[in-house]
Parts: C-alpha cells; sequence; structure tokens
C-alpha cells in the first residue's frame, strides 16, 4: 500500500466534520447538561450512557472562584507609594517606652544625651547611616540615593547639605528624623498622617541611634 493513503484524511469525512461540527458540540452540551453532576464529589452521570469525575467547586469561603481575577483592580501601592506601613502607634520599642514631645519648640530645645555624646564612634554612626538612610539621601548626603528614580510621588529626598537642614537645630533634626522628615513631622504636628516618602525612624531606631545620625549629620 503507499504511504500518501494511509496519511490521507478523508475529504468526505472533512466535509461532514466541517457541517455539523457546530451541531455535535450543541449535542454533546446538551447532553451534559441533561445529566447529573454532584458539585460536592464530582462524580457526573449522563443518563446511563457515561459516568465519569468532574473537578470539584469548593462550597466553603464567602467567593466564588475566580477563574480571571485580575491583579490589576485590587488595592495596590505603587513603588516606594506613601503612606509608609509602620508599627502601630502605641507599640512598645524594644529599648523600653520613650519620651513624647508635643511640638516643634520642645523639640527644638532638644540636646543629644550624654551618653550619645561621649560615646560617638564615627563609623557606627556611618554604618547607622549606611543601611538607614543612603538609599534615599545618597553618600554624598544630597539626597541622589538609588531609591530617588523610583519616588514618583510626593518629595523627594532631601538635600542634607543645603543651608535648611544646616541651620536646624539639633533637637528639629532629630524631629525630622524621628516622624519622617521636615514635611513629615509638620503634618503629625498638626495631627495628620504623615504623607512623606521618609519613615518616622521613631519607630525603627533607638533614642541614641537617632541622636548618634544627628551628631552624623552635622559632620562629626
Ligand atoms: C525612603 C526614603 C528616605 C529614607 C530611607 C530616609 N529619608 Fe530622610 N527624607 C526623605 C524625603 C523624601 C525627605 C524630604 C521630605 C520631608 O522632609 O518630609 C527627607 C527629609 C529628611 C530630613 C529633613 C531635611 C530638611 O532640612 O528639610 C532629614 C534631617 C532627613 N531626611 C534625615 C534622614 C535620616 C538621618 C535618615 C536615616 C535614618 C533618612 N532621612 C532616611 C526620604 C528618606
Amino acid at each position: 500500500m503507499d504511504g500518501s493513503k494511509q496519511t490521507s484524511i478523508n475529504p468526505f469525512m472533512m466535509y461532514l466534520y466541517r457541517k455539523f461540527s457546530l451541531l455535535i458540540i450543541v449535542f454533546a452540551v446538551a447532553l451534559l447538561g441533561a445529566g447529573c453532576y454532584n458539585s460536592t464529589t464530582g462524580d457526573t452521570e449522563v443518563h446511563g450512557i457515561a459516568k465519569f469525575k468532574l473537578p470539584v467547586l469548593p462550597k466553603t469561603g464567602s467567593h466564588k472562584v475566580m477563574v480571571f481575577s485580575e491583579m490589576h483592580y485590587q488595592p495596590r501601592f505603587d513603588s516606594q507609594d506613601p503612606p509608609r506601613i509602620l508599627p502601630p502607634p502605641d507599640s512598645v520599642p524594644i529599648s523600653g517606652a520613650q519620651n513624647r514631645y508635643e511640638s516643634l519648640e520642645e523639640y527644638v530645645l532638644l540636646e543629644a544625651p550624654a551618653e550619645v555624646v561621649t560615646g560617638y564612634d564615627k563609623d557606627t554612626a556611618a554604618e547607622l547611616y549606611r543601611v538607614n538612610c543612603q538609599v534615599c539621601h545618597g553618600s554624598s548626603m544630597q539626597g541622589d540615593g538609588p531609591i530617588g528614580s523610583f519616588i514618583t510621588r510626593g518629595a523627594r529626598p532631601a538635600d542634607l547639605t543645603a543651608d535648611a537642614t544646616r541651620d536646624a537645630s539639633d533637637g528639629e533634626l532629630f524631629a525630622f528624623i524621628s516622624e519622617g522628615g521636615r514635611q513629615g513631622y509638620a503634618l503629625v504636628e498638626a495631627g495628620q498622617v504623615s504623607t512623606s516618602p521618609m519613615p518616622a525612624f521613631k519607630m525603627l531606631l533607638t533614642e541614641s541611634d537617632r541622636w548618634t545620625l544627628v551628631k552624623y549629620l552635622r559632620g562629626q
């Protein structure tokens, strides 16, 4: 027998298939529709003609299974988008409860505690800055850290070598570091939630670490 005959499809069958394929599908669906399906076990029977299992539909939970769940429509934050997600306001830091200051006037007058002044070590301070601040404020402190280009909304990381920072008192810098930058601080003092991209470091660093950073920003 020659090979071409074995593989060729009968043109008449092709004609039938083309003509009636829709009909065949409709018939199969109708058969299935008339059969019974147990959604807990998956057992399906089509009028004694066929018995088979279909996937089981879960009955628990408050949502239907979404086959095409579109992540696009879920609540989301863009990269570096405020609000910052921080620990709840009443969390007790591992270093113990800390002093609360109500206004910038109270902060302005603060000075670094004696143990930070005497125990100041520039390498430790540089490491604190490198780990916590450099990503935004940059190794030059001019606000040119690598994350800057990803902050698409809100304030840009401040240039910490600029006059505004240099003219601020130690206590003010402590306030800005603690509450999430100058703008962050202003919003918190006004009783609002900080929308500054800078995190409130009072939740993340101990008081003495923050004072160490104040001294570091002073170039000490
Ligand atoms: C996620 C980015 C980010 C990180 C990390 C970050 N900052 Fe900032 N910082 C900012 C932005 C943005 C501003 C400007 C907006 C503002 O002042 O609220 C700012 C402002 C400041 C200011 C106020 C400057 C001025 O004079 O107005 C100080 C001081 C400061 N940062 C210090 C620090 C220190 C110290 C660290 C590390 C412990 C740090 N920042 C970490 C983004 C960041």
